[in-house]
């Protein structure tokens, strides 16, 4: 079982690069963001507060793969409801499990998982570990494009300011704070276009997984 740990900063590519690994090594492939995207949804729905642990528990424990499909888990706000929800250790607790259980799969030979902790927390002992990041300028534009694409209505500066929040929660969070495991390989995506980054990034892989 090959496991290849992706962390990284919001909007970084972390997510294009991990479906790009996944088609190119033909691993299933886990957004670890969607756990909490849909744990604040559920929060959200039941009227309940992000910022409760106890709503925050009650709904990651209910979290099934059936909630991780619907396409509103991508809007912005339900993003910024997801980095208030996962700083409650229980609630990372709870979503332990069903990430451990995607990378330790025995009906496949490899998975691949990004979010923020994974190479620290849920995979200390992955294969591979990658780091992804670009600047806050870009890794704007970027997310901007894609919320605007989605319809919604606001500007690349409202986006860098929401960046920079949500930037600053995930790192000085008590518990699983956005940090580059020790033996991450760094990938700054700025100024680099998609298939730029999969080859840095297979380049990595494979000169890891053939030693
Ligand atoms: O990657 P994303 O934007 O979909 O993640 C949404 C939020 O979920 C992010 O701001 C922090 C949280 N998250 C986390 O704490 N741990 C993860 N492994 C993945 C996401």
């Amino acid at each position: 079982m090959t496991v290849i740990a992706i962390d990284g900063t919001f909007a970084s590519g972390k997510g294009t690069l991990g479906k790009g690994l996944a088609a190119h090594y033909g691993f299933p492939y886990l957004d670890t963001g969607k756990l909490y995207r849909a744990t604040a949804k559920r929060v959200l729905d039941a009227g309940g507060d992000v910022t409760s642990s106890v709503d925050g528990t009650l709904a990651a424990k209910a979290i099934t793969a059936d909630d991780l499909s619907d396409p509103i888990l991508k809007s912005g706000p339900i993003g910024a409801a997801a980095s208030k929800v996962s700083v409650h250790p229980d609630v990372r607790t709870a979503l332990f499990d069903f990430q451990r259980e995607f990378a330790a799969n025995p009906k496949t030979s490899g998975g691949i998982l990004d979010g923020r902790d994974i190479g620290t927390v849920i995979c200390p002992d992955a294969d591979v570990k990658l780091y992804v990041t670009a600047s806050p300028e870009e890794r704007a534009k970027r997310r901007h494009a894609e919320l605007t694409g989605y319809g919604e209505v606001l500007t690349v500066e409202d986006v860098l300011a929401q960046l920079i929040e949500r930037d600053t929660r995930d790192s000085t969070r008590a518990t699983a704070p956005l940090k580059p495991a020790v033996d991450a390989h760094m990938i700054d995506t700025t100024g680099l276009g998609i298939a730029e980054v999969l080859a840095v990034a297979i380049s990595i892989c494979d000169a890891v997984l053939t030693r």
